[in-house]
């Protein structure tokens, strides 16, 4: 799959990269971690690097931090032993392929991801049938929808060369609607700027 080799070959510079905007970060932390408890069993999907999943690990009982990209996951588990971090479990798995029982999880993690997948509705619907009820659905996502019209003529080049990934332009309305439609309530959601992604924790009803 083409999009295993795009993120197996750009992981170690990806994840040598210090985060843009520190400030903000911290906030979806903070507003994250208000939803966990010593307990939670935390699934998520396109962990990337790990850095999310290692920062919530001393917070919840266990995550389940999965990726297509084996690379991604061989640095993401090595940050994992440096911290001594034990409750994380990184797994090789495309969002379309992953099984998990219903209502299996607490809190659902997707950061950076919804835009790269070709189905988001999909991935949003398994969401919310792998929460329980009252669980969260917690993302953070590129509305290139919304932004300069430039990256719309750009970003199709990029890809055509090997220097992006498969991207939809999705704006954050329907982002919502998607999140609507699947039965969540939207209880957080903002966007520091309108070039940058929008967060939001969605709860399935209890
Ligand atoms: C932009 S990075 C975000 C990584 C991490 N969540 C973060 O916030 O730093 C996107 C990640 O999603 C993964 N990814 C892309 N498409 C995927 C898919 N269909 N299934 C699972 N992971 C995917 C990539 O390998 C990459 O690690």
């Amino acid at each position: 799959m083409s999009e295993t080799r795009f993120w197996d070959r750009i992981a170690v510079k990806y994840a040598a990269r210090p985060i843009s905007d520190m400030e903000s970060y911290q906030r979806k932390l903070d507003e994250t971690r208000a939803c966990l408890t010593p307990d939670s069993e935390v699934l998520e999907i396109g962990c990337g690097s790990g850095t999310t999943a290692i920062a919530h690990a001393p917070f919840v009982g266990h995550i389940r931090a999965t990726d297509i990209s084996k690379r991604m996951l061989e640095i993401a588990a090595d940050r994992a032993r440096q911290a001594g971090v034990e409750n994380v479990a990184f797994e090789q798995v495309e969002v379309g392929a992953l099984t998990a029982d219903d209502g299996r999880y607490d809190c659902v993690m997707a950061h950076s991801l919804l835009h790269l997948l070709p189905d988001m509705d999909a991935a949003i619907a398994e969401a919310y049938r792998w929460l329980r009820p009252g669980g969260v659905f917690v993302s953070s996502t590129i509305c290139l929808g919304d932004m300069s019209a430039l990256f719309r003529l750009v970003i199709p080049g990029m890809r055509w060369v090997g220097l992006a990934p498969f991207v939809r332009f999705v704006r954050e309305d329907a982002l919502v609607g998607s999140l609507e439609r699947a039965g969540f309530a939207i209880e957080t959601r903002w966007r520091p700027s309108r070039n940058k992604a929008v967060f939001v924790i969605a709860r399935k009803p209890g």
